[in-house]
């Protein structure tokens, strides 16, 4: 039990990745706070933590909006007192070529994907982490923070930022024993694949067939790496970008990954 009494915030915690690690941190003893825009999502990933026989609560807001990140962290820090793990989990992403990107795409995916991110880790930081000297942080990047993607170029700037952001935090709060590292998962079988794979139904299987595993991620796989960075397995691990890929980065060589035995 690695999180025994800790409390681990997961920002979209609704669905997907954010749910895996939200449960996976409960049943490793943790104190869950669980952070997502919609309600509906919030309120079932409180009721299976609980049924599951761990401990939640809910707190709802939209990540890129500051005022309400305050209030969150309000919330957080009521109910259980402090915060030793937070889990920038949230995002959004919506396939459109760059010369068709509008203006409220761009900002919308920035301000949720990144700024949020910040929002999220310096509230948290300056609430309890700093006074308290102890605190790990796990961004979410992604593929795209590492590499450039098609049809996807907000995203893949803000994720890119991300990196950036995780690297800059880690120098920065090193100080006050703030771990603050990234995990950048390939593609995952999550709704966010899903509504890609809905609109581009070959974009996925083209993917799926580069990855040297041969097969796409699982929600629980990413929350592994997630909650194995947030621990203290993880004691002298900071500012490290962790792909969990599958091997994708790795192939950058532009060749296809064989499967034919060689
Ligand atoms: N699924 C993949 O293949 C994949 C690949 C690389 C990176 N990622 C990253 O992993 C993270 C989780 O992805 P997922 O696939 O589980 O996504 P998902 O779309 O399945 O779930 C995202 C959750 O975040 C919540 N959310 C969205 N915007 C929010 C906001 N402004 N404030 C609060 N909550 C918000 C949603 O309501 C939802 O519950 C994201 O950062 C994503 O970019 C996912």
């Amino acid at each position: 039990m690695r999180f025994t009494d800790q409390v681990v915030v997961v920002t979209g915690a609704g669905q997907g990745i954010g749910l895996a690690t939200a449960r996976l941190a409960a049943r490793e003893g943790a104190k869950v706070a669980v952070c997502d825009r919609d309600p509906g999502s919030v309120s079932s990933t409180v009721a299976r933590i609980r049924e599951e026989g761990g401990v939640a609560i809910g707190v709802c807001g939209d990540v890129s909006n500051l005022t309400q990140v305050r209030a969150n962290v309000d919330e957080v820090m009521q109910a259980y007192g402090r915060i030793d793990v937070l889990i920038n989990n949230a995002g959004i992403l919506k396939h459109t070529p760059a010369r068709l990107v509008e203006e409220a795409q761009w900002r919308r995916e920035i301000d949720v994907c990144l700024t949020g991110a910040f929002f999220w880790a310096q509230t948290a930081a300056v609430a309890s982490m700093i006074p308290r000297k102890q605190g790990a942080i796990v961004n979410l990047g992604s593929g795209a923070a590492v590499a450039g993607a098609p049809g996807s170029t907000s995203y893949c700037a803000a994720k890119h930022g991300v990196v950036g952001l995780t690297r800059a935090l880690c120098v920065e709060w090193g100080q006050y024993n703030i771990r603050v590292n990234c995990v950048c998962p390939g593609i995952t079988a999550t709704e966010m694949t899903m509504s890609v794979a809905r609109d581009y139904p070959e974009r996925i299987r083209q993917r799926e067939q580069r990855i040297p595993l041969g097969h796409m991620a699982q929600p629980d796989d990413q929350a592994k790496a997630i909650l194995f960075l947030a621990s203290s397995d993880a004691a002298s691990i900071s500012g490290h970008i962790l792909s969990v890929d599958g091997g994708t980065a790795a192939l950058s060589s532009g060749y296809s990954a064989p499967r034919d035995g060689h």
